[in-house]
């Protein structure tokens, strides 16, 4: 503890330096004779405790005091008093001024000593509680920081579940849009084959029939004609315009099936930004959350949909389809874990009432184990085999369905029997 007694006077100096020195905590005493130093000595040597005495030449003790509290900087210094003024003006203006305590001269050693006591202990507890706030703010910036790196993190994690969704869906699509590829590329094949047998058939035609034409002459073209019939039925041409017709409507199912791929992809494509909502048709948007998670569902259940035409919803499109995808997904996965011989059934049901939008997904999978419940919300809670779930699907669909469109999810299990998913989106009028 570092004290600094000012006084004109070298006698009282040497007095309260002798008292200071019986006192334990104090490790160094400095001495001023010359009131212009001391904001210069209390500065460079970090003085604890300040005692000054009042009457001095040059700055006076309370205009020391008065500049010393106007300064946040030197709160917690206590200063004391020393004066021979024994009056109780004097004492209040020192207090009111911002005075720690107020010693009279002469010194009683008994009296001297006591109160600095107490001013020692008051500046340890105050250097303590300084401490204690410095490490409370530094907690407090490197809990700041830790939550900055958690949000980012959190950021990063939700786009690369977004990303492992993606990929997955992708693996689908490819396998969706590959099926009617295949066979509008066969039917490419014999269209070729055909279109060159008709482009023969045709030169033939012309070739044989057009010279006879010319001439006039009856008997050749009769024979031209019978050669001809001869070789339409050779090339199986009633054969070939019947199967054309087949190939044509089945290309144009083909592309009409990727067409409509496309345009349900166009629904993911479409920006994610939060804040970004438009009119939605609830029937269309859940046909192409189906259309593009076909493949994870198609051989391990049925789907029913009865959703009225009539849905509209106000919402983030590409948020909503990632909400559904992943709890079809889910159902679809909890069904096939179940490794049984029948398919299962996933039903997507919705209702509007007054103010709300209702939707539920049920399954017949597993369900839900009861002590698992109230964890399926928590981001990383899977079940599923390592690398296999990140276990994020459902807490991401919670923030979105309940921060970002002020609706809310709920689950109904029985383990054994199924689950039963309710959404429900408040009717905002647009
Ligand atoms: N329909 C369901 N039937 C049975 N269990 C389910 C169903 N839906 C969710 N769960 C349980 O909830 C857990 C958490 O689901 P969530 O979608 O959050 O993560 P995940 O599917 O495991 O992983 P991710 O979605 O990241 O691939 C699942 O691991 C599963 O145990
Ligand atoms: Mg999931």
């Amino acid at each position: 503890m570092k004290i600094l007694v000012v006084d004109d006077n070298q006698m009282n100096l040497t007095i309260v330096r002798h008292y200071l020195e019986e006192l334990p905590g104090i490790t160094d005493i400095f001495i001023c004779r010359n009131s212009k130093d001391v904001k210069a000595i209390v500065d460079e040597n970090a003085i604890d405790i300040l005692i000054l005495d009042i009457i001095m030449p040059d700055i006076s003790g309370l205009e020391l005091l008065k500049q010393f509290r106007e300064n946040e900087k030197y709160d917690s210094m206590p200063i004391i008093m020393l004066t021979a003024l024994d009056d109780t003006e004097s004492y209040r203006h020192c207090f009111e001024l911002g005075a720690f305590d107020y010693i009279t001269k002469p010194i009683n050693g008994m009296e001297f000593k006591s109160r600095l006591k107490v001013a020692v202990e008051s500046k340890i507890k105050s250097n303590k509680l300084q401490q204690l706030v410095a490490v409370t703010q530094k907690q407090n910036e490197e809990l700041k920081e830790i939550n900055a790196k958690l949000t980012e993190a959190k950021f990063q994690l939700v786009q690369s579940e977004k990303m492992a969704a993606i990929g997955q869906l992708a693996a689908g699509l490819a396998h969706e849009i590959n099926n009617p590829m295949s066979y509008v590329n066969s039917n490419y094949e014999f269209l070729r084959k055909y279109f060159l047998r008709l482009s023969d058939f045709l030169h033939y035609i012309d070739n044989r029939l057009r010279v006879p034409i010319h001439q006039h002459k009856q008997e050749a073209l009769c024979e031209a004609a019978t050669e001809v019939i001869a070789k339409y039925d050779a090339y199986q041409f009633n054969l070939i315009l019947d199967e054309l017709d087949n190939i044509l409507s089945d290309s144009e199912d083909g592309i009409q099936r990727v067409t409509k791929i496309i345009k349900s992809l166009r629904v993911f494509t479409r920006s994610a930004r939060d804040d970004e909502k438009s009119s939605y048709d609830l029937l269309d948007l859940i046909h192409q959350v189906f259309l593009i998670s076909k493949n994870e569902i198609k051989y391990v259940a049925y789907i029913e949909i009865d959703v009225p035409d009539d849905i509209i919803l106000y919402c983030n499109g590409v948020q909503l389809a990632q909400v559904f995808v992943n709890i079809l997904v889910n159902a679809a996965q909890a069904i096939k874990s179940q490794n049984r011989s029948d398919m299962g059934k996933i039903r997507v049901t919705a209702r509007h009432t007054d103010n709300s939008i209702v939707i539920q997904f049920e399954d017949d999978g597993p369900g839900i184990p009861k002590e698992n419940l109230s964890k399926i919300y928590e981001p990383f809670f899977t079940t599923k085999d390592i690398g296999k779930g990140t276990g994020l699907g459902l807490s991401i669909s919670y923030d979105i369905i309940v921060n970002k469109h002020n609706g809310s999810i709920q689950v109904q299990s029985e383990y054994g029997h199924g689950c039963i998913f309710t959404i429900i989106l408040p009717v905002i009028s647009t």
